[in-house]
């Protein structure tokens, strides 16, 4: 057995936080995981790196059969640094180009399609290592980690969601209209809602926490609290 092979664990705790666009998944995931002293997976990078390099090769959104084999040969990194966790694509820092309004929305085109969420099972499973690994997406609960001990939904009106987007939009320097990002968080939550592959849905063994009038602090005070409680009845019941 190989060192890496070694490292991968099997049965090191995962807590996972799943969730529409916007509800502060992001956020709490890395204070929770920094609390913790746990690994990070940002899923929707995942997505977002293989939409990237879909995008430079020219793929059409639609070309599973391609698309699929684009995911096997995916050289994904992510690198711990100063002002947070970098994404590289072939050993590249992509952050920058990986939040673009043309990746975007490949991202969302390439998730929906099943033989491609299949494709990256495994590249996500990989990152459950000890000491533990904290996992933010949509179906971190209900697909890739269903055994996991501690499940998190995290919700906010759609109000407070494109609220928050549009404050971050306006600091970076974009001009945006509220109209406009509000019916667009509208309309993502159906499509993720609603796809028949990996919905956006709670998993039946989640906590549900509803941020609309929490702080950043309060929900992460909260799952820290959801995984002691959890962690003190399992040691409990062995
Ligand atoms: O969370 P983020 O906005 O970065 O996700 C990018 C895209 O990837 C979204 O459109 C979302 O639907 C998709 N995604 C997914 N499953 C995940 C994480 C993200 O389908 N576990």
């Amino acid at each position: 057995m190989s060192d890496e092979s070694a490292a991968v664990g099997d049965d090191a705790p995962v807590l996972t936080i799943d969730g529409p666009s916007g509800a502060g998944k992001g956020a709490v995931s890395a204070r929770v995981a920094e609390a913790l002293g746990w690994h990070l997976l940002d899923s929707g990078a995942v997505y977002r790196a293989v939409a990237l390099a879909a995008v430079d090769a020219g793929l059409d959104a639609d070309d599973e059969a391609a698309l699929v084999e684009l995911c096997e040969g995916l050289e994904l990194d992510f690198a711990r640094g100063e002002g947070g966790v970098s994404v590289l694509l072939a050993g590249k820092p992509v952050d920058q180009r990986l939040r673009s309004e043309e990746v975007s929305v490949m991202a969302s085109q390439v998730a929906a399609l099943p033989r491609v969420r299949s494709a990256l099972l495994d590249l996500q499973r990989r990152f459950r290592r000890a000491p533990g690994l904290v996992a933010d997406g949509r179906d971190m609960g209900t697909v890739v980690f269903t055994d996991a001990p501690y499940k998190v939904f995290l919700e906010a009106s759609v109000e407070e969601r494109a609220n928050r987007r549009y404050k971050q939009l306006k600091e970076q320097g974009e001009s945006v209209k509220f109209l406009r990002l509000f019916r667009d968080l509208e309309e993502r939550d159906r499509r993720d809602r609603e796809r028949a592959v990996s919905p956006t849905v709670p998993a039946d063994d989640a906590v549900v926490i509803d941020s609309t009038d929490l702080g950043l602090e309060q929900v992460v005070d909260q799952v820290l609290a959801l995984v002691r409680q959890r962690s003190g009845s399992e040691k409990t019941k062995s």
